[in-house]
Parts: C-alpha cells; sequence; structure tokens
C-alpha cells in the first residue's frame, strides 16, 4: 500500500479537504492507497476542520466533519512515500524541518506549481468553492500518478 501525507498550516482548511478529496476518491476506485493530512504549526491541535470546508465538502458529497488538526511529527518522515505541501512555505517548512519525498500539490493538475491559497483569510465562502475545485483537480491527477507508479 503506498501512503500520502497531505500538509498544510493549520490542518484545519486545505489539507483536511485534500485527504477528504483523496479518501472519496481512493474508496470509489477501490485503489490500494491510504491517506492522512497535518499541519506544519499545532496551531489548531484537536481541532475539526474550519466549518467552511466542511461545508464545500459536505456539497461535493464528502464527509470531512470527523477530521482533527494535528501537527507533523518526526514519525511521519518514515512513515509515508509521499508528502504532499499545499503551497511553497509548507514545502519549504517541511524541508526544514528535514522532511525528504516532498512535492508540491500544485505541480499536479496543470497548476504549473501554484500556491492552493489560504483561505483561512478568505471574507467570504466563494473562495472555499475554488480552492475546492482546485484541490480536486490536482489531487486526482496525483492519486493517478501514484496509483500508475509514476510517483
Ligand atoms: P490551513 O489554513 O493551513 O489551510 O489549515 C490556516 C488555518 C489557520 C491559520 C492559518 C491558515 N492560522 O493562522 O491560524
Amino acid at each position: 500500500m503506498k501512503r500520502i501525507l497531505f500538509v498544510c498550516l493549520g490542518n484545519i482548511c486545505r489539507s483536511p479537504l485534500a485527504e477528504g478529496i483523496a479518501a472519496h476518491h481512493i474508496a470509489q476506485k477501490q485503489l490500494d492507497i491510504s491517506v492522512d493530512s497535518a499541519g506544519t504549526s499545532s496551531w489548531h491541535q484537536g481541532e475539526p476542520p474550519c466549518s467552511n470546508s466542511i461545508k464545500v465538502a459536505h456539497m461535493h458529497g464528502i464527509d470531512i466533519s470527523s477530521q482533527v488538526s494535528r501537527p507533523v511529527t518526526d514519525e511521519d518522515k518514515n512513515r509515508f512515500d509521499c508528502v504532499v505541501a499545499l503551497d511553497g512555505q509548507n514545502l519549504s517548512d517541511l524541508e526544514s524541518k528535514g522532511f525528504q519525498n516532498v512535492c508540491l500539490l500544485g505541480d499536479f493538475g496543470g497548476y504549473n506549481g501554484a500556491d492552493v491559497p489560504d483561505p483561512y483569510y478568505f471574507p467570504g465562502f466563494e473562495g472555499f468553492e475554488k480552492v475546492f475545485e482546485m484541490i480536486e483537480r490536482s489531487v486526482h491527477d496525483l492519486i493517478e500518478k501514484v496509483n500508475n507508479g509514476s510517483i
């Protein structure tokens, strides 16, 4: 089984969506891949995903409400085949912490390495729909590549 960890800053907005979308896709296609998510910070440790992420996932038939925020740990360095950062800052923070096998979600799905913008600071709900679409497209491409062995 291949193991993927999605990482953002707080593990309450973006990486919970990536984990939920990936888990949904993996279950639908019955793939031998497991997924998890974590934050580079422990600021929201123990909290559920933010309400707008829960809402946008629910609108797409995906339940992320039982996820719980946690920070990345040293054990994570050996537990995953692939650690996927949601933006460039997350990527450099992971590298500073000594993570290898790190990649950027925006390198998949045709986004040319773009950051997944942080919706935590968005004023309304609309931004979450855009972030959902970006994460969905890039996660589906990533999972396809992990599944066919090109990653
Ligand atoms: P996330 O969003 O990294 O997508 O979970 C954030 C959540 C919280 C904060 C920043 C980003 N914060 O500063 O508390």
